[in-house]
């Protein structure tokens, strides 16, 4: 049954048309390839236009939106061949706009925490825009998320897929030197989502790029992820202070609820009397992956939901990963299938470099340089 589907995925794919297998739909692609389709999403205040881009491949679904190079919605199908949206998200922009935790956005310039959002680089200090307590997240009061995009759609052999440009400007949110990034995300036609950040700059800066996707492999809106079963391949995690900025030391997971080197439970240890889990109101924090920093992306995490028999798989060319539980959902939010989200349920896993690195002299370089070329590459596979 599972290799029958398969092999019409395959063939289709090769094709390049959609696969009509199982309880599949009217001619929307199932298992096939969709070039990318844009579509008005809706209209922010001063009138910009946001698109939404669908686009399938190898099985895999999904919108993405103009605006903040949001994954709108995610659908892969489970064991038995039956689609869910697996990506937290609201249906209209206003959502977006008002009150989204990040759904499913490209961060920038800097993913996670920068302590009081300051930095010295080349001798100069430089003030980011301050947007959690004291701190600095995920680029400042108008970071990437909250960017319109210019987007290009491509398909490329077997592979579809989007190209997502935005140019900051030298001092946006602080930040020394315009800097170009580019990001590509690529449906392969084994169903992979693929993301390539690239980007430069014309003065010396900091760069620390990821994608904030909320994974609840049963489909959001169906509960809480605590169930999933989850492996980390990572040795050692940054632990934090009370306001989640790292203490600058890395410290060995064993023994610990942070040990996620055998699969286990993501709701196994999250309760457990940790300092580190109090200080994050569950797991937030960064895992240090054992193989580092390599040119090429390998195989960092799986996630996987034993209910539905949907697995995630990351690799990434990333040193660090933050794995977050989503504590911060707080039942305040209606989402993209009518269901209020809670607290778990939904969790992030964002491959980056490590939080607050442009003050920890002891973590690897997030400084981008003139001539130099950020890129960084992570790959999401799914079974
Ligand atoms: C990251 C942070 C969390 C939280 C979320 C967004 O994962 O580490 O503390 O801010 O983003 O809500």
């Amino acid at each position: 049954m599972e290799t029958s589907r398969r092999t019409v995925i395959a063939a289709a794919a090769a094709a390049g048309v959609a696969a009509t297998v199982g309880a599949a739909g009217p001619a929307q692609a199932k298992g096939g390839s969709q070039k990318p389709v844009k579509k008005l999403f809706g209209k922010l205040a001063d009138g910009t236009r946001v698109y939404s881009w669908s686009l399938a491949n190898g099985g895999t679904r999904m919108k993405v939106l103009s605006y903040g190079g949001i994954v709108q919605s995610l659908e892969i199908p489970d064991r038995r061949g039956r689609y869910a949206n697996v990506s937290l998200g609201f249906d209209t922009i206003e959502d977006y706009v008002a009150k989204s935790p990040y759904f499913g956005a490209l961060i920038g310039r800097y993913g996670n925490r920068i302590d009081k959002g300051r930095f010295t680089l080349d001798g100069t200090s430089h003030q980011l825009s301050v947007n959690d307590g004291a701190n600095s997240l995920h680029g400042g009061a108008q970071g990437f998320d909250k960017r319109v995009w210019d987007v290009e759609p491509f398909s490329k052999g077997s592979d579809v897929g989007l190209h997502l440009y935005y140019t900051s400007v030298d001092g946006e949110m602080g930040y020394p030197g315009t800097l170009k990034a580019k990001v590509t995300y690529t449906l392969t036609a084994h169903g992979d989502w693929r993301i390539d950040y690239e980007a430069t700059t014309d003065k010396a800066t900091v760069v620390n790029l990821t994608s904030h996707v909320y994974w609840n492999l049963a489909g959001e809106g169906n509960g809480t992820v605590y169930d999933h079963e989850l492996k980390i391949a990572a040795s050692r995690y940054t632990p934090v202070d009370s306001g989640l900025i790292p203490t600058g030391e890395l410290e060995p997971v064993s023994g610990s609820p942070f040990d996620f080197r055998r699969t286990k439970t993501v709701g196994e240890d999250i309760r457990e009397a940790h300092q580190q889990l109090l200080y994050g109101q569950g797991f937030d924090h960064n895992w240090v992956l054992d193989k580092g920093i390599t040119a090429a992306p390998e195989q960092i995490a799986t996630l996987k939901d034993p209910s539905s028999g949907r697995t995630l798989q990351i690799a990434t060319t990333e040193p660090g990963v933050q794995f977050y539980s989503g504590n911060f959902l707080d039942g305040t939010f209606v989402g993209s299938g009518g269901h209020i989200y809670r607290q778990g349920d939904a969790l992030c896993l964002e491959t980056q470099h490590f939080p607050d690195s442009p003050n920890q002299p002891g973590f690897p370089s997030t400084v981008l340089r003139p001539g130099q070329v950020y890129r960084s590459t992570t790959v999401h596979s799914f079974n």
